[in-house]
């Protein structure tokens, strides 16, 4: 929340996996890069840079193998502690036995929530999401664009410092796509929270992030950190904004010899 909000800063970062042909896949080397508390900050670049990897490290799943990785309070100090961080996947991952309310409420659940309240807390965040009326539906009963909504219900019903959005909308219709992009920003506008949003979409990118670091192919590095200064709430008429076709075309400009690199690498080691 916007009273906790927490920083998230990387320096230096590198990590090299060992793979199974035996020649390491140096996937991350010297990223730099900070996660401004209660702003939304996209990482985009190319398919297999190291983005979901930069994702896994911030979140403290990953322990990289250079470079320093730190949480910072609301006054610039280091927290002793992680913030709560709460993560949305591409894939859904709901359980399919469970109702739409006990999804959502299950992260509730685990830390120890008593029923009645961890259900108004699930019913809440399912309205924010558009989906009152479908908490006793199973998740077999919703169309794609529903199920990512309660993931994205499932993450805020946790209140988290850090919000951590890993392609969130990769498997949607464009359609659908928008308008989330559209429920998602205001979602991150009225909460406060600190996002990281990983995309392919620069269009995402431009919509949600006030700021964007675009990394470059394998072994990823930041390209160049971009500030969005485009006025909120944003929505699809801002794509008619001169200054956004000049902010995508930077960001494609970047990206574009990026890819051609990447699918260079993937032709090499196959
Ligand atoms: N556990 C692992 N073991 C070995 N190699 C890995 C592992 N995880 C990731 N890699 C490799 O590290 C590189 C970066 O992977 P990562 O998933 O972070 O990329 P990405 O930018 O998220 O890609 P995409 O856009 O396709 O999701 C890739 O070459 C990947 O194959
Ligand atoms: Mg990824």
């Amino acid at each position: 929340m916007a009273s906790t909000a927490a920083a998230i800063d990387l320096q230096s970062i590198g990590l090299t996996f060992a793979s199974r042909t035996g020649v390491p896949v140096v996937a991350l080397k010297d990223v730099s890069c900070r996660f401004e508390p209660g702003k939304v900050t996209a990482l985009i670049g190319p398919s297999g840079c190291g983005k979901s990897t930069l994702l896994q490290i911030a979140r403290g799943f990953l322990a990289p193998g250079e470079g320093r990785l730190r949480y910072l309070a609301a006054d610039g100090g280091e927290s002793a502690r992680p913030p709560e961080m709460a993560t949305v996947w591409q894939s859904f991952n709901l359980f399919p036995w469970r109702t739409i309310l006990d999804n959502v409420a299950f992260g509730l659940e685990m830390i120890g929530v008593p029923r009645a309240e961890r259900e108004a807390r699930a019913r809440q965040a399912l309205a924010r999401v558009d989906l009152a009326g479908f908490e006793d539906k199973f998740p077999r009963q919703l169309s794609g664009g529903m199920r990512q909504r309660v993931g994205l219900a499932r993450a805020l019903v946790m209140k988290p410092d850090v919000l951590l959005l890993d392609e969130p909308f990769g498997a949607l219709d464009a359609q659908t796509r928008l308008v989330l992009q559209e429920q998602l920003a205001k979602l991150v506008e009225e909460s406060g929270t600190t996002a990281l949003l990983v995309t392919h979409s620069i269009e995402e990118a431009i919509l949600l992030g006030d700021k964007i670091f675009v990394m470059t192919a394998r072994p990823g590095r930041i390209a160049a950190e971009i500030a969005v200064d485009l006025p909120r709430p944003r929505s699809l008429a801002t794509t008619h904004d001169p200054r956004y076709g000049e902010l995508f075309d930077r960001i494609y400009g970047l990206l574009r010899d990026e890819v051609v690199r990447a699918m260079a690498n993937d032709r090499e080691t196959g």
